[in-house]
């Protein structure tokens, strides 16, 4: 199979609540996946059916090319697994951790002693092998976990939410963590309701919002499907900008803003176009005399997929002004 992780329509109700509503999956061998969507949207649900830990009611999923339901023993052997809430013991040091996770998983001693090395030295930790869990920061907790996931060589690895509770600067170092496995050819699926951790990390994305996959793409492509980037192009005049606009029109959706001297150009890759539309504005006698471009977010193609915003925190006023403001474009 060409997929490290596929589903077709993946249901799962608790009672009377529909966590999962058919869920689909792409995941290609060696990349790293994300499962990007708010809380309560059914990521946990999603993971613990691929990882065996939860039957779903409908539904197929294939992990490592073994089915989740019918051969979850196989499953488990290829796989290693981060969860939500850390699950070590904190008592022990690092390497009594792992000792007994590798006998757990049929390791020799050997082989612990040999990959514990390697793993430790992955995630940056390998000074602190023979200290207790207790003194560890949480952002050496959650790369740890990490290690001890990989001990067993998995072909998958999942992680829930890897950096959720963490201070930035330990958030950024178990990114850096996760960039160096994507090196090691393993493939990663995590799951976030971070977008800047999904745009950072992730090759593919699949948003998931109340049960169901509304979109599975590379972050780039999904932000194309926003129509691009928007520039904002100040000129010194309304006789200027109008001339402006014309020009701009051949790039994209040109129009004038309110103001009468700004055009505004929604268009693919902004980076690139600006410098050859201010040198064509010059040679056309027009002077720019500011301009910048906003990049669409993932929060931007929530928005535009589900009418509501990712970032929860935020909520209400700036999601309608979101709205207010797309409606205006
Ligand atoms: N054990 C459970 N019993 C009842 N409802 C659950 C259980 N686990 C999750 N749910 C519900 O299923 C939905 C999805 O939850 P979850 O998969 O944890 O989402 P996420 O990880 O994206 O926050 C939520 O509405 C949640 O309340
Ligand atoms: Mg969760």
């Amino acid at each position: 199979m060409e997929y490290a992780v596929y589903a077709e329509g993946l249901r799962k109700s608790y009672g009377g609540v529909e966590a999962l509503r058919g869920v689909d999956l792409h995941v290609p061998r060696g990349t790293v996946y994300g499962l990007l969507g708010p809380n309560g949207a059914g990521k946990t649900t999603t993971m613990g059916i691929l990882v065996t830990l939860i039957k779903p009611s409908g539904g197929r999923a294939f992990v490592a090319g073994y089915d989740v339901v019918e051969e979850p023993q196989r499953v488990r052997e290829h796989i290693g697994v981060v969860f939500q809430e850390p699950t070590v013991d904190r008592d022990l040091t690092a390497w009594q951790n792992l000792y007994i996770h590798g006998r757990i998983h049929d390791l020799s001693r050997n082989e612990i002693e040999h990959r514990a090395r390697h793993v430790m030295e992955l995630v940056g930790l390998e000074k602190f092998l023979h200290r207790r869990l207790r003194s560890y920061s949480g952002g050496m907790i959650r790369r740890f976990e990490i290690a001890r996931a990989l001990l067993t060589e998995p072909e998958v690895l999942f992680m829930d939410e890897p950096t959720v509770g963490l201070d930035p600067q330990a958030r950024t170092r178990v990114w850096e963590v996760i960039e160096e496995l994507k090196k090691t050819g393993v493939t990663v699926f995590l799951t976030t309701h971070y977008m800047e951790e999904a745009e950072r990390l992730c090759d593919t994305v699949a948003i998931i919002d109340r049960g169901v996959v509304v979109a599975e793409a590379p972050p780039e492509e999904l932000k194309a499907r926003l129509g691009g980037d928007t520039l904002y192009l100040k000129t010194a005049s309304p006789a200027e900008a109008r001339r402006l606009l014309k020009l701009a029109a051949g790039y994209g959706d040109a129009r004038l803003a309110e103001d009468g001297v700004t055009v505004v150009l929604v268009a693919r890759d902004a980076p690139r176009l600006l410098p050859t539309l201010l040198q064509e504005a010059r040679a056309t006698g027009v002077s720019v005399i500011e301009s910048r471009y906003v990049r669409p977010s993932l929060n931007d193609v929530f928005l535009m997929l589900t009418g509501r915003s990712l970032r929860d925190e935020e909520g209400g006023w700036s999601d309608w002004m979101r709205l207010h403001m797309r409606a205006r474009r």
